[in-house]
């Protein structure tokens, strides 16, 4: 049974029209979360990661095992207004308005090599904005991993463009 097999669809979540990619089911799995974090901690076993940087909150799930499987350090972005000390922030496109996310201005030093993950990419816009954050601290990002790409959304596609290293353990058409 695959990753992707794992993971449950329910229609028209949250809103109508939405096919909403359901990690639960591959989480409660252990089999499943065992494998993922497995397949993405080898995929980045060589390359020296300093900080792995997981974005909440589904993020942070399999950010935190990957860089103890790594022996890096974890770093959270977070929503506004949960970091408890000095931030840095950056404001990103929702499809009805717009959200900010932030990093402790601490959080990365300069040439650290960093690992982002996420859990879906859909618009690319909470990964873009993540980006945006850890360059400007001076991070040098090895790639953006995610459990789940949505191709059709564009985000990943559009990333790739802005030449961003990018990798998916599964997608959905
Ligand atoms: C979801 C998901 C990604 C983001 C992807 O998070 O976990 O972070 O949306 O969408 P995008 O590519 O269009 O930006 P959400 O903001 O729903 O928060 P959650 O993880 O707390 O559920
Ligand atoms: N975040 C944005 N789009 C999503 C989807 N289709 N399923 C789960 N999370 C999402």
């Amino acid at each position: 049974m695959s990753i992707k097999s794992r993971i449950r669809t329910i229609p028209h979540y949250p809103r109508e029209g939405i096919m909403f990619r359901d990690i639960t089911t591959l989480l409660k799995d252990p089999v499943g979360l065992r494998i993922t974090i497995d397949e993405i901690a080898e995929r980045y076993r060589a390359e020296k990661i300093d900080k792995v940087v997981g974005i909440e909150s589904r993020g942070f799930i399999f950010a935190a095992p990957v860089a103890y499987a790594l022996g890096a350090g974890f770093v959270p972005i977070r929503k506004q207004g949960k970091l408890p000390a000095e931030t840095i922030s950056c404001d990103y496109q929702l499809e009805y308005g717009y959200d900010k996310i932030e990093i402790h201005a601490d959080a990365i030093d300069k040439d650290d090599r960093v690992l982002m993950i996420d859990d879906l990419i859909a618009t690319g816009g909470t990964m873009e904005a993540a980006i945006k954050l850890v360059q400007e601290m001076g991070g040098k990002i090895i790639e953006c991993c995610f459990v789940i790409d949505l191709p059709g959304v564009g985000g990943s596609t559009r990333l790739r463009q802005q030449d961003h290293p990018l990798y998916s353990l599964c997608s959905f058409d």
